[in-house]
């Protein structure tokens, strides 16, 4: 019989996308819908960017080219990340990838053999769990819930790194929560991250230029030096400069960690292409208005629905500071009806919010935390102030 691999087997779709996908049904059935689902920066990148694509184009060699990423995207890359304080690093710390999600299946791929464990916080970014899976890795959930303001604490990554995981997988500013860790938090974290040498440490911190009420952007390298021998830094084009759909990521980390990067591009991908690396590199090197004026609407908008959230008797709403994400506890829904349907849950609640008043979010079972959901608020001011009309309305009309 014609098998596929098992690994095929443990492979999930995107829960994001499922939700996203009826959204994007009802609306072409003519119903008027408001999307707070997909993690998407809804901008489009400044005019040089596109300039650059398009001398680009005219200049293309056609040719492939190198699988660590070209030297002139590397420096313009080394430049971005010393303005956030990631000093100390050359090319050959670097490689690029088809976005940061290409990367990060590079990186598990080169850290972790079949059953080797993978420990992260939960809430996570799904892809964390579903890349693991795949590989056949195991892994080891850190609960953070909206009572601890989803973040890890000392004492819980001390006892998680007793138990000896291969990599512990960091994300911050976090995607679904939008919370930032401050320089003391970070510290501590790193106190204890040095007492455990046989575990790597991937910090997935894509959203490092998306930080709000200047808190600033925080890396275990930069409280305790010493970790850069064991630390990666992954970083993307996506979110910042509102390229998700042009696919560019890459990764800062020791050159053994990099090489290895270099090797799995050199057999998956070879190399980003002419165009997307001339996109790329006008969007580190070029004017930065563009991802500046966003993060200041983003603040404005995470203010917004923290606001709204907040005025609904019996929503958590943790107050995010980056990103583009609120992810409010909703528990105080479950056992109660909308419109005589049971809400037992945050599935049954989405679903109900979506049916209803038309607005799409997703559960927070797909991030590993059935008490919430996640709104990404980058939709237009006008959009968003309805969609939270609809929500406080949702809420009020329960029973
Ligand atoms: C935390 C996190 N890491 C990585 C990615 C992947 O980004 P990219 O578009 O660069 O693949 C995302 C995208 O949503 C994300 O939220």
């Amino acid at each position: 019989m014609l098998k596929l691999a098992a690994r095929v087997g443990r492979a999930k779709p995107s829960a994001i996308m499922v939700v996203a996908e009826k959204a994007k049904r009802l609306k072409a059935e003519g119903r008027d819908i408001i999307s707070f689902s997909i993690g998407v920066p809804n901008f489009l990148p400044g005019a040089h960017v596109y300039e650059a694509a398009r001398k680009a184009l005219e200049h293309d060699s056609g040719q492939y080219g190198s699988n660590r990423g070209s030297d002139a995207l590397l420096d313009a890359f080394l430049k971005h990340i010393e303005q956030v304080g990631m000093t100390g690093y050359t090319r050959r710390n670097c490689a690029v990838g088809i976005g940061a999600k290409g990367v990060l299946y590079n990186l598990m791929e080169v850290l972790l053999d079949e059953g080797d464990a993978i420990a992260f916080p939960t809430p996570y970014w799904t892809s964390y769990v579903d890349i693991a899976e795949i590989l056949g890795a195991q892994i080891q959930l850190l609960p953070c819930p909206a009572t601890q303001h989803y973040k890890l604490t000392p004492a819980q990554l001390d006892a998680a790194l007793a138990q000896k995981p291969k990599v512990f997988l960091f994300n911050n500013p976090s995607n679904p929560t939008g919370m930032v860790y401050s320089r003391d938090e970070i510290a501590a974290l790193a106190d204890v991250l040095v007492r455990y040498p046989d575990t790597w440490i991937i910090t997935d911190d894509i959203y490092n230029r998306m930080v709000f009420d200047g808190v600033g952007y925080h890396n275990f390298v930069m409280a305790r030096p010493e970790l850069r021998e064991r630390v990666i830094f992954m970083d993307s084009c996506s979110k910042t400069y509102g390229m998700p759909g042009w696919r560019i990521g890459f990764v800062a980390a020791p050159e053994v960690v990099a090489n290895a990067v270099v090797t799995m591009n050199s057999n998956h991908i070879t190399n980003l292409p002419e165009i997307t690396t001339a996109a790329a590199l006008a969007a580190l090197a070029g004017p930065q208005d563009v991802p500046a004026q966003k993060n200041i609407e983003f603040q404005d908008h995470r203010d917004r629905v923290v606001a709204a959230l907040k005025a609904i008797p019996g929503v958590v709403c943790p107050q995010p500071q980056g990103a583009f994400y609120v992810f409010p506890d909703i528990s105080c829904a479950f056992g109660k009806t909308h419109d005589g349907k049971l809400i037992g849950n945050d599935v049954d609640l989405c679903n109900a919010l979506l049916d209803a008043k038309g607005v799409a979010c997703v559960p927070g079972v797909a991030f590993g935390e059935p008490r919430a959901l996640r709104i990404s608020y980058t939709c237009p001011a006008n959009q968003l102030d309805e969609g939270l009309r609809r929500i406080r309305e949702f809420f009020a009309e329960l029973k």
